[in-house]
């Protein structure tokens, strides 16, 4: 969950190595280090704190020279953040220095090997074990460092994404992953090379990038070809170099105060960018070669069984309506975290369908790889192209929303549920669960969906207004039935990632067995009360909030008088199809969590404790 940059070719290493981790600062951002070498020694600068602290630190107390350097931002694993467990470490020699992102779980005990050796160690990371432990194995064995590095990691249980430079031999940088990804830039005749956790950092100078799979280990030397191997056998290999589609654009901030709310205003445009080439409405076709491809799977299928963590979970549980209600066929959703240890059951007539922006997601990954065991079908929604969880699958279907930097998920969240959604439309016109009528009507609306999301954007100001009454609070209720109960869990979750407000998401209905007992004329409830579905019932559900004095903001569908009426604030949304609305009524959520976070000083884009992808268990 950390990020890692490192550099090695012709330009100077520092500004590179900078830019890289601020772009990878959604990754972990509670402490920074950088090494540079300068053509005699290693020079090494790390803080507590943000990328931005880290630049103030290096910049006076270390010299910035140097053509080969690699860096670090922190998500902590193994030792508080603090300035010594920050990475990069050096090996007891200081010869050797490492960046890692994962965790080695059978550290303790390398640990204390080590010491029996000799070793001293000065942080309480699992990271200084390992470089120590590639010291030792490079003096022991007297081995080049690459091939001390795979000795090593031979020894190691756990995740890593590595780079590793050895300033005895300063023409290489070796590069390792396992469970953590890792991508090298492969600059113009070779003549300089970027490693890094995704290829944000160097995409400004190369569009040619070779994604690591686990258990691979690259030895990278300027002006010669990358030497791959497999770290288990030594198997060597030939590196698939790929063309990245990615621009500076979309991972910069374009104007916006914070990238959370760039990614909640481009939502109109990523929908499009979701159903664009598969949805052709007058044909009445989803084009989707992941489903085309392999429908008998589907449609023979005993049942679905969907595995994601946080609001790809909360997307699956969309899902699970959607399908059903479109396709009748059965749908699980479960937790990937609970799924991977709970023995579940699972047969090769079962389709896994795993939901992950990051493609990254341990849980996630962990999920598929028991389903794949287990002789089930996996199919991956994924956002990130590329990612892990795209490659493991059998077959899957990208997003496409873009780049998403804000560590709260908006953007991915509807992408996914549009993707959800034509698979649901494909499969119920293939089964003919669904009549011509109903089909084409679910595309024309879908179609209508983008400018209905910016639409439901323009209530911003009115958001505002109503965020500034409730900022304060300390907890809130959502609730929702139907389709938009599981908007009422992501808009639970959005606030309380990024205000650190106590918030919990209900079926509407089940408050009167628990939560209502909270109500009082402190609490905010957020109802989600649009027409359709089971707007009566939801209308009696705010009859009893305001019964007992609670404050209700209510999302309505545009024009209603009946909830206005009862509503302490409204916010309006376009009408729509029951089953889309989900996608209209997420919108004032993210808004609305979005405004309340500003007005409390809370850091958006980075809030505390988290990660943008949950690469450890
Ligand atoms: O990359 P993934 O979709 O697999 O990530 C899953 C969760 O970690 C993620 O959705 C998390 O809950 C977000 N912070 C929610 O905003």
């Amino acid at each position: 969950m950390c990020g890692i940059v490192g550099y090695i070719g012709y330009r100077e290493a520092y500004p590179i190595i900078i830019k890289g981790l601020q772009r990878l600062e959604y990754r972990g951002y509670d402490s920074a280090g950088i090494a540079l070498y300068d053509g005699k020694n290693i020079n090494l600068s790390k803080t507590k704190g943000k990328v931005v602290d880290l630049q103030k630190r290096a910049e006076q107390e270390i010299s910035l020279k140097g053509y080969i350097g690699i860096g670090h931002t922190r998500w902590a694993t193994h030792g508080v953040p603090n300035d010594v467990n920050s990475h990069p470490h050096y090996s007891n020699s200081e010869d050797l220095v490492v960046i890692h992102n994962g965790i080695i779980e059978n550290y303790a005990p390398l640990k204390k090997e080590l010491q029996s050796k000799g070793y001293v160690f000065t942080s309480d990371t699992d990271t200084e074990v390992l470089i120590n432990l590639i010291e030792y194995v490079q003096k022991n064995e007297n081995l080049k460092l690459g091939k001390a590095v795979q000795l090593a990691l031979t020894q190691v249980v756990g995740a890593y994404a590595i780079a590793v430079f050895d300033k005895k031999k300063p023409n290489e940088v070796i590069a390792a992953r396992m469970g953590s990804p890792l991508a090298i830039g492969v600059g113009e005749d070779k003549k300089e090379f970027f490693i890094a956790s995704d290829a944000s950092p160097f995409i400004e100078y190369t569009k040619n990038a070779i994604y690591l799979e686990d258990g691979e280990i690259a030895v990278i030397r300027v002006g010669k070809d990358i030497k791959l191997r497999k770290i288990a056998d030594d198997t060597l290999l030939d590196p698939f170099i790929q063309a990245l589609e990615l621009n500076l654009e979309q991972i910069e901030k374009g104007g916006y105060e914070h990238f959370m709310l760039k990614e909640i205003h481009e939502q109109p445009n990523a929908i499009i960018d979701t159903y664009r080439g598969r949805m052709l409405v007058n044909e009445g076709i989803i084009r989707m070669a992941g489903i085309d491809n392999h429908l008998e799977r589907f449609l023979n299928a005993d049942r679905i069984i969907i595995v994601a963590c946080g609001t790809s979970w909360h997307a699956a549980l969309v899902a699970e309506y959607v399908i059903e209600s479109l396709a009748r066929i059965p749908v699980e959703v479960e937790y990937a975290s609970e799924f991977r240890y709970r023995n579940p059951i699972i047969t090769s007539k079962d389709v896994v369908i795993a939901i992950s922006q990051s493609g990254e997601t341990a849980d996630t990954r962990a999920a598929i790889q028991l389903a794949k065991q287990k002789g089930a079908f996996v199919f991956g929604v994924c956002n990130v192209v590329g990612s892990t969880i795209s490659r493991e699958s059998d077959a899957g279907a990208y997003t496409h929303a873009g780049p998403e930097i804000g560590v709260a998920s908006t953007k991915a969240f509807t992408t996914q549920i549009t993707v959800l959604i034509l698979i649901a439309l494909k499969l119920a016109k293939a089964k003919g669960s669904i009549s011509n009528d109903e089909y084409f009507t679910h595309l024309q609306e879908l179609e209508r969906i983008p400018a209905k999301v910016a639409e439901a954007l323009t209530s911003d100001e009115n958001i505002k207004t109503i965020a500034a009454i409730y900022k304060d609070s300390p907890n809130f209720l959502y609730l929702g039935r139907g389709f938009n109960f599981p908007v009422a869990l992501e808009g639970a979750l959005k606030l309380k990632e990024i205000s650190y407000i106590h918030a919990e998401g209900y079926p509407a209905a089940e408050m009167k067995h628990g939560p209502i007992a909270l109500i009082d004329e402190k609490m905010p409830i957020v109802v989600i009360a649009t027409k359709k579905g089971h707007y009566e019932k939801v209308v009696s559900n705010i009859e009893e909030i305001k019964a007992r004095s609670g404050k209700i903001i209510a999302i309505v569908t545009k024009g209603d008088v009946d909830v206005k009426a009862l509503a302490d604030h409204v916010i309006e949304v376009p009408d729509t199809l029951e089953l889309l609305s989900p996608l209209l009524t997420t919108i004032p959520l993210q808004l609305l969590s979005y405004h309340i976070a500003v007005m409390r000083n809370c850091n958006v884009d980075q809030p505390r404790n988290l990660a943008k992808s949950v690469t450890v268990e």
